[in-house]
C-alpha cells in the first residue's frame, strides 16, 4: 500500500526541496503516517539542511555507490526517517539504482517522498522511475512553465503520468502567469498553490522543515492540504470558507486526486 511520491521540476530553487521535506513532515506529525524522504538530488544535494542533518553519516550516495545498505542510511529527524546526501562525494554512483534500493524497504513505510534534482539526465530520472506518483513543482512565471513542461514530457516519454501540478513562491498575482494558463498550458490539474511566505526562510535557517516550524503559517497550510488529500482525509476548511465560499479550483483538484489516489492504494 505503500505510496513512493516524487516532487520534480526541470529547474533549479523553486522550492522541491523546501516542498518535499514539508510534505514528510506533515504526512509524519499531522497524519500520523510512517515516511521516508529520500534526497535523489545527487549533485546538489541539501534536504539534509531542511531536516537538521549537518553531517550525515551514510549517504543515498554510499547506497547508490553499494557501499551501504539504504537501511544504515536513514537518519530520523521530525520523526520522518530521512536518507541524505552527501555533500562531498567524489566517487560514481549509479542513480538508477534507486527504485530497486527503494522497493527493498518500501514495505516498512507509508509513504516515501523523494525530492529530486533540477538536471536534465539521469539524476531526475531516478526519481521519476522510483516514484509511483508525480508532483511538477513550477512557480508562475513563463521560464519557468517551459521548463514545468519539459518535465511533463520526460515523465510521459518514460510511460509516467504527473498527478498535479504545485504552484509555489506566489508573489504578485497581477504579474505572475494564472491558474488556468498554467494548466492550460501543462494539460495537467493544479493541486497546490503556495505563497511566497517569509516563515520558509526562517525555518531554512532553523534547519527545520517549514510545515514544523510555522504550520499554521500560509505556506503550512497549504501543505497540509495537500497531504490531506493524499491521506484521505478532510481538508481542513475555515468556518467562514465554509459557509461563504465554494471550492476554489485547487481545492477541486485535490478532490479529484484524492479519489484517485485512494483507489490506487487500494488496487495496487
Ligand atoms: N513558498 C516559499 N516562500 C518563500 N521562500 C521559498 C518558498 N519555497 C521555497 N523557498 C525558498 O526558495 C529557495 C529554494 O528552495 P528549494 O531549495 O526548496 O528549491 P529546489 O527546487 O529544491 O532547488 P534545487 O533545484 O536547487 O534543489 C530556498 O531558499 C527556500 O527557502
Ligand atoms: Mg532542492
Amino acid at each position: 500500500m505503500t505510496k513512493t511520491i516524487g516532487i520534480v521540476a526541470i529547474k533549479g530553487g523553486v522550492g522541491k526541496t523546501t516542498i518535499s521535506s514539508s510534505l514528510a513532515s506533515d504526512l509524519v506529525n499531522h497524519y500520523g503516517k510512517k515516511v521516508l524522504l529520500v534526497d535523489a538530488n545527487y549533485s546538489a544535494p541539501n534536504v539534509g539542511l531542511h531536516m537538521d542533518i549537518v553531517t550525515p553519516v551514510k549517504t543515498i550516495h554510499d547506497v547508490l555507490s553499494g557501499k551501504a545498505r539504504l537501511l544504515s542510511a536513514i537518519h530520523t529527524r521530525y520523526g520522518v526517517d530521512v536518507v541524505p546526501g552527501s555533500y562531498l562525494f567524489s566517487k560514481s554512483i549509479q542513480p538508477l539504482k534507486l527504485k530497486d534500493r527503494i522497493d527493498s524497504i518500501k514495505k516498512n513505510y507509508d509513504f516515501i517522498v523523494i525530492d529530486s534534482s533540477p538536471a536534465l539526465n539521469d539524476e531526475t530520472l531516478s526519481a521519476m522511475l522510483a516514484s509511483d506518483h508525480l508532483f511538477v513543482v513550477t512557480t508562475p512565471d513563463y521560464p519557468t512553465l517551459s521548463c514545468s513542461l519539459r518535465a511533463a514530457r520526460l515523465a510521459s516519454q518514460r510511460g509516467k503520468s504527473i498527478d498535479g501540478i504545485i504552484i509555489n513562491k506566489i508573489r504578485n498575482p497581477d504579474y505572475e502567469i494564472t491558474i488556468n494558463e498554467i494548466e492550460d498550458v501543462l494539460e495537467l490539474p493544479v493541486v497546490a498553490r503556495i505563497p511566497d511566505d517569509p516563515s520558509v526562510l526562517k525555518a531554512l535557517f532553523m534547519r527545520m522543515p517549514a510545515s514544523i516550524y510555522n504550520k499554521k503559517s500560509t505556506f503550512g497550510k497549504e501543505i497540509n492540504k495537500l497531504s490531506a488529500a493524499l491521506t484521505n482525509s478532510e481538508e481542513p476548511r475555515s468556518w467562514w470558507r465554509q459557509l461563504f465560499s465554494g471550492m476554489n479550483r485547487e481545492e477541486v483538484n485535490r478532490q479529484v486526486l484524492k479519489q484517485g489516489f485512494y483507489r490506487s492504494v487500494f488496487s495496487s
